[in-house]
């Protein structure tokens, strides 16, 4: 069974509670319920973790190398200024996802820049809670050709 990571860093642990003007009413426990059902009806076991701290981000990351097959990141704020987790990403072989709830770009100027996609497969951004489905979906069908590439 395929094994997917998903990392939400600091303050959505706050998620229901937070700004629910702009990150809604669901809380982080109830989104990971959701996903994990999503998952696993597509035979997918989704592991999830939280932190407010760049380390334990960074230190899940590195596990990912052997423990998961890709990574679903909501870096929080640490999206626009931690090389630190930039590099970790780039130091392992394994697709990541960034996810972002809100329009990042219709927001303060500097969350306009983020120092994670460039290591990426790809980001979505303003579409709520929805955008963590969309990259579920997304990592699934990329792990599935990848598995497809190693067999021809
Ligand atoms: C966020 C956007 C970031 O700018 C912010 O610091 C967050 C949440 C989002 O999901 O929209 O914590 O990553």
């Amino acid at each position: 069974m395929k094994r997917i990571l998903l990392l939400n860093g600091p303050n959505l642990n706050r998620l229901g509670l937070r700004e629910p003007h702009i990150y809604g009413s669901v809380t982080l426990n109830e989104l990971e319920l959701q996903l994990k059902t999503i998952a696993s009806s597509k035979n997918i076991e989704l592991v999830c973790y939280q932190s407010n701290h760049e380390g334990g981000l960074i230190d899940q990351i590195h596990e990912a190398e052997v423990k998961a097959d890709g990574i679903i990141i909501n870096p929080g704020a640490f999206t626009h200024y931690s090389y630190a987790i930039r590099d970790a990403i780039a130091s392992i072989a394994k697709p990541v996802i960034e996810v972002h709830i809100s329009n990042v770009h219709a927001r303060e100027e500097f969350r306009h820049t983020s120092v994670i996609a460039p290591v990426t497969v790809g980001q979505i951004v303003g579409l709520g809670l929805y955008g963590y489905e969309l990259a579920l979906l997304a990592l699934v069908e990329k792990l599935g050709e990848e598995e497809k590439d190693e067999q021809n």
